[in-house]
């Protein structure tokens, strides 16, 4: 864990960072964010003490950072920068293994990192390792930058806008990549951008910081929900609105569905419905594929009691799929006054089911943060 205790920053009269206190448990992908000059790179920088903080303290597991050797604690912490920052004069292997040489790694424990690395990123060695930093785009200049970080395997990565002078395109890939990495490796990783979208899509917990101070401190979601105050919801405004654009029916629907095969017989199917109070099915073949249903009207008109029912399935329920925005699900059930919508995988099976209950639920819990 990661504490900042009471953390204060001055320079002359001018105060940077004020009493800045937070923690951050192991492994989260904390995003710092907040507008230019509100303190964020100084805030970084006072962790692996390439900035002396004035008062306060700083602990890493419980170990006060001002005890530690500054050059011990920087070997257990990567750090990106916005300007890459590689020696233009070292290939890509030579730049990843700074850190590893100063920990006196062994030339074969460095190359089978740099190896590894790299497959990381999907570039091979025989390709990149013994190019130079001049030799390769943007983009795969800050992945070496990344992964120059992760060399030493420190549990903590500070990155400090790192992709804010590549274009969009390649940051959208790296945020993908930096995404799957951070699933796969659990590090503790700090992120400081002034970009909302990077924040929402990166962030387990996003710090919004203003001169020196923080403003919030929540998941994406609850910062949506619930800004603190009238700036963070200036500053996130358009993202409620494109948050809730984006929302999909796979966010709004039950996954308990009844169903049953299309070899039941009525009976089954009608005791099936009392047990779960409810007045039709499902109807699925024996691979799972969506059929259509069976409602207690097509049963109490047309069943027999021992027959099979697959004649009596009807297809004209509305579904959609678990990647259709949500509010054509909503725009069903209130406009054709559907008692649900099914919700389909693009391979056909059942995913889910949207009713008004369930819709509303969901809604809900957008709004008010009520447990769904
Ligand atoms: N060495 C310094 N001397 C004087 N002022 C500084 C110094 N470093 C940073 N500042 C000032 O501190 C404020 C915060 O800087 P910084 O932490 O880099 O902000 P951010 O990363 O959020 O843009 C800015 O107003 C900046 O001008
Ligand atoms: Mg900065």
């Amino acid at each position: 864990m990661i504490e900042y205790r009471n953390v204060c920053k001055s320079y002359g009269k001018k105060q940077i960072v004020k009493d800045l206190s937070f923690q951050i448990p192991d492994g989260q992908f904390v995003v710092l964010i907040g507008p230019s000059g509100c303190g964020k790179t100084t805030t970084l920088k006072m962790l692996n003490r390439l900035i002396e903080m004035d008062s306060g303290e700083i602990f890493i597991n419980g170990k006060n950072i001002m005890s530690m050797n500054p050059e011990k604690l920087r070997s257990s912490i990567g750090y990106v920068i916005q300007q890459i920052g590689l020696f233009p004069n070292m290939t890509v292997e030579e730049n990843i293994c700074v850190v590893p040489k100063l920990l006196k790694w062994d030339k074969e424990k460095c190359r089978n990192r740099v190896h590894e690395l790299l497959e990381l990123v999907n570039m091979p060695y025989e390709e990149y390792a013994h190019k130079y930093p001049s030799e390769m785009s943007g983009g795969q200049q800050q992945r070496i930058g990344v992964l120059r970080a992760l060399a030493a395997e420190p549990p903590i990565i500070l990155m400090d806008e790192p992709f804010g002078a590549l274009d969009p395109i390649t940051r959208d890939s790296l945020q993908d990549e930096i995404k799957l990495l951070q699933n796969r490796l659990k590090k503790t990783v700090i992120f400081v951008t002034h970009d909302m979208d990077e924040a929402l899509r990166l962030a387990d917990c996003v710090i919004f910081m203003d001169e020196g101070e923080v403003l919030q401190m929540d998941t994406p979601e609850g910062i949506l929900r619930a800004p603190a105050n009238d700036q963070v919801r200036e500053f996130v405004g358009k993202h409620v609105h494109n948050f809730t654009q984006s929302m999909l029916c796979s966010d709004l629907m039950k996954t308990k569905v009844i169903k049953a095969t299309e070899d039941r017989k009525t009976l089954e199917c009608v005791s099936l419905m009392n047990r779960y109070e409810i007045d039709s099915l499902v109807i699925v073949d024996e691979k799972d594929n969506y059929r259509g249903v069976l409602t207690i009207d097509a049963i109490n008109q047309r069943g027999k009691a021992g027959n099979a029912i697959r004649e009596l399935v009807t297809t004209d329920v509305p579904t959609v799929t678990v990647e259709t925005p949500a509010k054509t699900a909503f725009d069903i059930l209130t406009e054709r006054h559907a008692e649900y919508v099914l919700v389909l995988t693009d391979a056909g099976k059942v995913a889910g089911i949207i009713t008004k209950t369930s819709m509303s639920r969901a809604l809900a819990s957008f709004v008010w943060g009520d447990p769904a």
